[in-house]
């Protein structure tokens, strides 16, 4: 050690220290003020834990959930995160404080997981909330004529029962940032804290159109491709799960991504989509399809990023007999599950799929016969609309084989449906009504045993 006598190198010396010393206390006064700001928030909640409610189809509303989350806990705001469907009368009346964060389906409708909640809690105009403090994200597009449909019918529910807002709804145009921005700002506000965790969604990644095929040449319906991407740059292939979507930014629309269903599992080193080129009315072709399966060159760039879709995971269901119902490139989600359980070596599989005509329309059907014949796929049945037997849909050929489908629920299954919403999905679900009762259907839905992702 050396030793001075030198009073400007002492000097010095005791200034690094002390400033040593006050950077090594600030992150503790940070803390020590945001600990006291959340016990003031405490207070003022009387100290029951808050609730963070989300009902969510492909997982934005739960992702936000989730970071709405994170920023209470850092706060010390004690608060369960839960689905829309699992709030009874009794919790809404004895809670002091719901964050809920709501996307809207269909058109103006909740979506599957808070079926119940709308169907018959919002019916309820006898329910006296005037306990409750409440705040609503709601999340929507507004290309739909409803434009955060079910989160407006939501906050004007809450309103008319007596709750209180805390601040006005926010709304989110196609996850817009400013809006999430606000949300975030008014959370951090209400939970006396500065320090809310990164809120940016994942980052998109550099992908190679490695392969595409053109699956159903000669059809009548529009062309449908098959597509796989690898990781450019000799990136590692990112996990993923059977049920998950990515999203691809097409270079003409990038802050406006589309979704598509994985059609693959990691096993099979790629992700595999399956993409139907939409064509506008005067001709055009759909931006993101019309780029993928016409533009862009085999070995192209892809701007891509996977997104979890837990609404349509196997998950606990992957014990269960699966009944996987679907038309067009509805095929892709359901085929990821068949690799799947494929994989793992799991027989109860059922599919019912739907497409136009047998000829030019019947995609992947080697790979299916494949998985028959191995008793990988316990039952197929196919339904044409122009088959040479006549007019048939995927919802027909389910009613006919209502005396099937119903011991296969009786041992336990569960039902995955995926592609269009109108027409398809709105039939099986009539059907699926029909067969068993709607009350049935929506506690299915609740549990996770009927999944759906349709667009
Ligand atoms: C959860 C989910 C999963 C999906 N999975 C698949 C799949 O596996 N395979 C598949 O082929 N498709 C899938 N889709 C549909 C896909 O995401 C695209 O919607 C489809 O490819 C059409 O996109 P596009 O860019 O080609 O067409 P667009 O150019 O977007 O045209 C589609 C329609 O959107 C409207 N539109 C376009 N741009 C705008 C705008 N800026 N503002 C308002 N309205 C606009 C127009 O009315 C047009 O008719 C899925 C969608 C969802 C939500
Ligand atoms: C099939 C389908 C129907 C939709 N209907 C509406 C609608 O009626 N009104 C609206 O504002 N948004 C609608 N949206 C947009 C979603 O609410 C929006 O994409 C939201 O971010 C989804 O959030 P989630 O991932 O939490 O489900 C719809 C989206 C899809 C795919």
């Amino acid at each position: 050690m050396i030793l001075t006598n030198d009073p400007i190198r002492l000097g010095l010396t005791a200034a690094l220290l002390a400033g040593y010393g006050i950077v090594c206390l600030l992150p503790w006064l940070r803390a020590r003020r945001a600990r006291a700001a959340a016990r003031a928030a405490r207070a003022a909640a009387g100290d029951s834990p808050w609730l963070v409610a989300y009902a969510s189809q492909t997982g934005n509303a739960e992702l936000l959930a989730r970071q709405t989350s994170e920023t209470l806990r850092l706060a010390g705001i004690a608060h369960h995160l839960c689905e829309f469907d699992d709030l009874d009368a009794a919790a809404l009346q004895g809670t002091e404080r719901i964050l809920f964060l709501a996307s809207t389906y269909g058109e103006g409708d909740a979506p599957d997981a808070a079926a119940r909640f709308a169907q018959r809690l919002m019916a309820r105009s006898d329910l006296q909330l005037g306990r409750l403090h409440y705040a609503v994200l709601a999340l929507g597009d507004s290309a739909y004529s409803s434009f955060c449909g079910f989160g407006r019918a939501l906050d004007a529910w809450l309103a008319a029962r007596g709750a209180q807002a805390l601040f006005p709804r926010v709304e989110v145009d196609r996850s817009a940032a400013p809006a999430i921005a606000a949300w975030r700002q008014q959370l951090s506000h209400l939970a006396g804290t500065s320090d809310a965790p990164d809120w940016d969604a994942p980052a998109f990644g550099e992908w190679r159109l490695a392969e595409r095929r053109h699956l159903n040449p000669g059809s009548s319906g529009a062309p449908i491709y098959h597509l796989e991407l690898e990781p450019a740059g000799g990136a590692a292939l990112p996990a993923w799960q059977s049920g998950d979507l990515v999203q691809v930014a097409a270079p003409a629309e990038p802050e406006r991504p589309r979704e598509y269903s994985i059609a693959s599992i990691p096993a099979d080193g790629r992700v595999h989509l399956l993409v139907r080129l939409h064509r506008h009315g005067d001709g055009s072709h759909g931006l993101a399809s019309g780029w993928l399966t016409q533009q862009a060159e085999q070995g192209a760039l892809v701007r891509l990023r996977l997104r979890e879709h837990r609404r349509f995971r196997l998950e606990a269901n992957g014990a269960r007999p699966l009944v996987l119902i679907g038309n067009g490139s509805g095929i892709a989600g359901l085929r990821g599950h068949l690799k799947a359980r494929a994989a793992a070596g799991q027989a109860r599989n059922w599919l019912l799929f739907g497409e136009r005509d047998p000829v030019h329309d019947a995609f992947y059907h080697e790979e299916l016969q494949a998985w028959q014949q191995d008793g990988l796929l316990a039952r197929l049945d196919l339904a044409w609309s122009r088959g040479p037997d006549g007019k048939e849909y995927v919802q027909d050929v389910l009613r006919r084989q209502a005396d099937t489908l119903r011991p296969w629920v009786a041992e336990g299954a569960a039902i995955y449906v995926c592609g269009s919403l109108e027409g398809m999905a709105a039939g099986v679900d009539q059907v699926l009504a029909d067969v068993f009762s709607s009350t049935f259907m929506s506690e299915l839905a609740s549990s996770g045993r009927y999944r759906r992702d349709v667009y």
